[in-house]
């Protein structure tokens, strides 16, 4: 009975701001999506719901310099950025730098296993300290006079430090630190010292990563690609599915958006859509990796035929039925997973073993997140603040079940459990990065061009896009000095 009434309230929160939108008037999607989902609503909050102020959403701001300067000044060095891998640093000493903007980042692990962050920059005449991406220290001694920096960032020598009309530098002078916290297996940093904590800032997303073991989790894929466009042109790209018919399914014969096909369903009546308090939000496109398509004859294709074999299911059982996959490989993994090593699965909902869940971290971090691994999506302003350039990551986390060994399916093809991925950055053009980012990245190169024009006017948003305008709304908000 308590379930019951739960399922219904939420169904209620779902469903009552929605009721009275042209666009999202399907009050039939929700009574079939609460029934056919109805674990899902028992377990997977919903986020309140969020206004939004309608704004124009103007080519300048991709375009303009002026505007990249304010949005540098006003949200990148205010908002938490995840940026280092935890992985890199297992051992006191051992560091990590990543540049984002301007800025270049050294994090350091301490000896009480915490992690420091600090400017990547020698207080003596501004020299960096490292210019590789990774490595390990006693101290970090500058290659232009010699001062040599503990781990904890205090100068522990400089060349005739008697020298000094202001006094010993040692002891007095230090690296220049970030607030810095690790989470998820990652290293995140605030240029802001009056920062509100991670967990703060994070919201329902603290929680909801936390119960995934996220942190043992292994990166498989690594390419990063120098990109001639905006970073907010490849964040709008993540914050939507509208595109994913058109640029990546027009290969698919018969392409029917309300039919599961191809892997995900991206037919936004399907699709739940939630945007929090802190500026993040989160979809979840049904059926995600559990439903496949099928060839002409109704047979189970790639990639979802080896997944259901790898879950102990027969394919041919499902012959002409894909949507079926979805509830059986649910409970396969429920009822195999834990003895199988996926002692995680033990503490996620079903939906997590077959369905998408895209989460975009305010303000660059996207990810597509499942019981088994994620797609690692974030962009960086370029270090000139160039507008029409950005660094985009594009990475393939999975999971390390004890005992598992069948390679990894990542976006670059099948890779070894025990390979050491090197990172590997690209200009643009250079290599492929996996078939549905390329599709991803020619679009985003064309907009750029759109951009600008003088003909575009602002965009025209969709219901389903509305994350992209609430992104840009918390951009403004945060130039205008105000948080969420
Ligand atoms: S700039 Fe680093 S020691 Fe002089
Ligand atoms: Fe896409």
């Amino acid at each position: 009975m308590q379930n019951f009434d739960l399922r219904i309230n939420n169904l209620r929160r779902e469903c009552l701001p929605l009721l009275d939108c042209p666009e999202w008037g399907a009050y039939d999607f929700y009574i079939d999506y609460n029934v056919v989902n109805n674990m899902s609503v028992m377990q997977i909050d919903t986020y309140p719901e969020q206004e939004t102020r309608g704004s124009r959403v103007e080519g300048a701001r991709y375009t303009s310099k002026e505007f990249a300067l304010a949005e540098w000044e006003g949200m990148w060095t205010k908002v938490w950025l995840l940026l280092g891998r935890e992985s890199e640093m297992p051992n006191p000493g051992d560091w990590q730098m990543e540049e984002v903007g301007p800025e270049s980042i050294l994090m350091v692990r301490q000896t009480d296993g915490s992690v420091k962050a600090f400017y990547n920059v020698c207080q003596h005449r501004g020299n960096p300290l490292v210019a590789e991406e990774t490595g390990s220290v006693k101290r970090f001694v500058c290659k232009y006079h010699s001062w040599a920096f503990m781990p904890d960032g205090t100068l522990n020598f400089a060349p005739d430090k008697e020298d000094f009309p202001e006094g010993n530098p040692c002891g007095k002078v230090r690296l220049a630190e970030l607030a810095c916290e690790t989470f998820a297996g990652f290293v995140w940093i605030n240029m802001d010292l009056g920062c509100v904590s991670l967990k703060e800032y994070l919201g329902p997303i603290w929680e909801e990563w936390h119960a995934r073991d996220i942190q043992s989790w292994k990166r498989y894929a690594a390419p990063t690609v120098n990109l001639p466009c905006n970073w907010k042109v490849v964040l709008d790209n993540f914050n939507e599915s509208y595109h994913v018919p058109t640029v990546h399914m027009a290969a698919t014969p018969a392409t029917d958006r309300k039919k599961i096909r191809g892997g995900i369903d991206t037919y936004f009546k399907e699709t739940r859509f939630d945007l929090s308090d802190e500026g993040h939000n989160r979809m979840i496109m049904k059926g995600g990796f559990g439903v496949g398509a099928t060839d002409e004859e109704g047979n189970i294709m790639e990639p979802l035929a080896s997944e259901l074999r790898r879950w102990e299911l027969d394919p041919d059982e499902f012959k002409g039925k894909p949507e079926d996959t979805r509830e059986a490989l649910q409970k396969a993994k429920r009822e195999l997973g834990p003895g199988r090593g996926y002692v995680h699965y033990e503490k996620i909902p079903d939906e997590q073993f077959t369905d998408a869940f895209h989460y975009t971290l305010f303000p660059n971090f996207a990810v597509s997140i499942w019981a088994d691994g994620f797609h690692f999506l974030r962009a960086r302003p370029h270090p000139t603040l160039d507008p029409e350039q950005c660094v985009f990551d594009n990475w393939w986390y999975a999971s390390a079940p004890e005992g598992e060994t069948t390679p990894v399916a990542t976006m670059l093809g099948p890779v070894a459990r025990d390979a050491e991925v090197p990172h590997v950055v690209y200009e643009f053009g250079e290599e492929v990065m996996g078939m549905t980012i390329t599709q991803d990245i020619a679009v985003f190169i064309q907009q750029q061009k759109g951009f600008r024009s003088r003909g575009f006017k602002g965009v025209y948003l969709s219901k389903q896009e509305t994350r992209i305008r609430r992104y840009h709304e918390l951009i403004d908000d945060y130039i205008e000095g105000e948080r969420p």
